[in-house]
């Protein structure tokens, strides 16, 4: 595996698999790999012949109060999946490579409206921060196609709506969500759980499970998320949202709508959780 730790050494990497005819899947991450990352370049890699991960933690995308400091940084282990997986191309970039005239300076990339809901309302910022950053990864890695999972739902649907509105020629690939035996979505951020709250943290998929369940039985949307948060509070969870939404572009859903997602986002102690479930009605 090739690593470019600047842009200029990216670009030449690019343009040598490009000479090579090669098309180019990537994979932007935080790091921190784990089977779900993972299962995002396996999947690449059946859609281009070269496969090109970057880590990079985007101050950006995180607020004042949240985890940009101790967001989990595991340099050494994330080579060795790399490697084993057959990835190309890492692009591990620092700050002055991303944004070479300062964070506060670096022209910004927003897509409104989507971006305000659900997560975007409890974190403000949080999905300009990923759209800019994503939006200027594309532009340095220039790939044909470009993979994302499902587990953060709402950030997929961004990056589709920024690709279309700006014309970006890059195909967008969601894949499901990769899962421990008891349905918790793999996540950095489980890391940061006690045993305690390891154990209570499936119950966040269940509550998911049961809302579809619910809403399949006939119980109004409303009162399917007031069960669903009352649930989660009563196990220890200080929710920030249970929604039921339509699949495609997340707004609320009408009569006759057929597929949907309930998604949430929780705290279980000083951690975040998000999580979401896609059924028909
Ligand atoms: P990160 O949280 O590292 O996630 C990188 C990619 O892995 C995202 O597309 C995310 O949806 C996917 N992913 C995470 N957990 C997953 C799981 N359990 N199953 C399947 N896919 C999973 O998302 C980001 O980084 C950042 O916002 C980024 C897009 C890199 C911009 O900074």
């Amino acid at each position: 595996m090739i690593e470019a730790n600047t842009t200029a050494r990216l670009r030449a990497e690019v343009a040598a698999l490009r000479a090579q005819g090669k098309r180019i899947a990537f994979v932007p991450t935080m790091g921190n790999l784990h089977a779900g990352h993972r299962r995002l370049m396996e999947e690449a890699r059946k859609y281009a012949d070269a496969v090109v991960v970057s880590i990079y933690v985007n101050p950006l995308q995180f607020g004042p109060k949240e985890d940009f400091a101790s967001y989990p940084r595991t340099p050494a282990q994330d080579h060795a999946l790399l490697g084993d997986v057959g990835v190309d191309l890492l692009f591990a970039p620092g700050e002055r490579e991303i944004y070479p005239r300062g964070r506060e300076r670096q022209t910004q990339v927003e897509v409104p409206q989507l971006g305000q809901i659900l997560c975007g309302a409890f974190r403000p910022g949080h999905f300009r921060g990923v759209t800019t950053v994503v939006a200027r990864l594309f532009q340095l890695v220039t790939p044909d196609v470009a993979i994302f999972g499902k587990k953060d739902y709402q950030q997929l649907l961004m990056i589709r709506l920024m690709v279309s509105d700006l014309g970006m020629p890059i195909e967008i690939i969601g894949i499901d969500t990769v899962r421990e035996p008891d349905g918790l979505a793999l996540s950095s951020r489980n890391s940061y759980l006690s045993a305690d709250e390891r154990r209570t943290a499936p119950i966040l998929y269940k509550t998911l499970g049961r809302v579809r369940d619910r809403m399949r039985q006939g119980v109004a949307r409303a009162a399917a998320e007031e069960g669903a948060l009352t649930e989660l509070r009563a196990a220890g969870w200080r929710p920030d949202y249970v929604s039921v939404r339509r699949a495609n572009d997340l707004g609320e859903p009408e009569e006759g709508d057929k597929s949907l997602i309930v998604l949430t986002a929780a705290w279980l102690g000083r951690t975040r959780l998000i999580d979401n479930l896609e059924f028909q009605a």
